[in-house]
């Protein structure tokens, strides 16, 4: 068989990202030492990450799912944001640690750390695969970030270009003429 063809420009190596979810993983298990945690992913694309990053958490962990959409054309993300599918535990008194596949207006990322912060958790935190901060329209930061990518249009490892690529073992960008 041919070998496949590559989708786009790699930007990140699926070995570079395993590295780097070591690192951070490990950087958590440091940081909450004798805390409980709740790592909570964020549908779809979180979820690559998520499994890397949680494979090297050594602390007892519970995980959870939730589903924000910002609305919007399919490449840029307009300011509402709605609660598609909920989390399904109690988290009050409870550390939880967002896990999320890019921050980029940072939009997304703001809401829902009300919408949680509501319920009265004891933290939460933010661990980004991505970072955009040259596209921030909100003052949001994370915790915990990845690595940190041009205002490019990124597809893989969970990202989606209208929900496809998000199987590529990479991470790599669209030319504007692609999207
Ligand atoms: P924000 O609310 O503008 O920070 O948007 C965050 C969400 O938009 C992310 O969780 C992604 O789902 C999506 N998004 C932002 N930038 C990209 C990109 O470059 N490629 C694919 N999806 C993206
Ligand atoms: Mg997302």
């Amino acid at each position: 068989m041919a070998e496949k063809e590559t989708v786009g420009k790699i930007l990140i190596t699926e070995k570079e990202i395993v590295k780097r979810a070591k690192e951070l993983g490990r950087q958590i298990t440091r940081d909450y030492q004798g805390e409980e945690l709740v790592i909570l992913g964020t549908l779809k694309g979180a979820i690559m990450w998520m499994a890397d990053l949680m494979k090297n958490i050594d602390l007892d962990t519970r995980i959870d799912f939730v589903s924000a959409s910002s609305y919007g054309s399919s490449t840029t993300s307009s300011g509402v944001v709605k609660i598609t599918k909920d989390i399904s535990m109690d988290i009050y008194n409870k550390n939880i640690l967002i896990v999320e596949d890019i921050v980029d207006t940072g939009t997304t990322l703001k809401y829902l750390k009300a919408y949680l912060a509501d319920r009265n958790p004891k933290s939460i935190r933010i661990c980004t695969m991505l970072d955009k901060p040259s596209r921030r329209k909100v003052d949001l930061q994370a915790d915990y970030i990845g690595f940190q990518v041009e205002d490019l249009f990124i597809v893989g490892y969970g990202l989606d270009y209208d929900q496809k690529y998000r199987n590529l073992p990479y991470i790599s960008y669209l030319e504007p003429s692609e999207i």
